[in-house]
């Protein structure tokens, strides 16, 4: 699986988006150590709290299905019924849910939807994390 073959399937994932409020479209692939992946779109509600951004619907439905180690997660995302022209970056929210079950070296791909791939790790996109490792010591 190579990056754009990941973004690819984050571009397919972000046609699930269900985003009525926000009209800002989503879409997450994630790929297993093993080869796996685990697509997830952004899911918005009325009430605006419990809106799940389309990195957690994928890490969730990952979880669910037992999956722990994870090598990286495609993001795209962009106004709902036009094609990705933006990088899309993962929110803090999101990234504190990387850090819960992947470590520093955790690739992160971002696309503007035009072949080109930006990858970036975790602890680029999120330095100086607090993890469960710092509740072990
Ligand atoms: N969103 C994501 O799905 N992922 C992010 O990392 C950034 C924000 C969603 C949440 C909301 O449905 C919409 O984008 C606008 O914030």
């Amino acid at each position: 699986m190579t990056p754009l073959e990941l973004v690819n399937l984050a571009i397919e994932a972000r046609e699930h988006a269900y985003v009525p409020y926000s009209g800002f479209a989503v879409g997450a692939a994630l790929l297993t150590k093993d080869g796996k992946v685990y697509q997830g779109c952004n899911i918005e509600n009325s009430a605006f709290g419990p809106t799940n951004c389309a990195e957690r619907t994928a890490f969730f439905t990952a979880v669910y299905q037992g999956e722990r180690d994870f090598e990286a997660i495609a993001i795209v995302g962009g106004r709902e019924g036009q094609p990705v022209s933006d990088l899309c970056a993962p929110c803090g929210v999101c990234r504190q849910v990387m850090r819960e079950f992947c470590k520093n070296d955790f690739k992160i791909y971002l696309s503007k939807g035009d072949g080109d791939v930006l990858t970036y790790t975790l602890s680029d996109l999120l330095p100086l994390s607090f993890s469960k490792d710092d509740l072990n010591r």
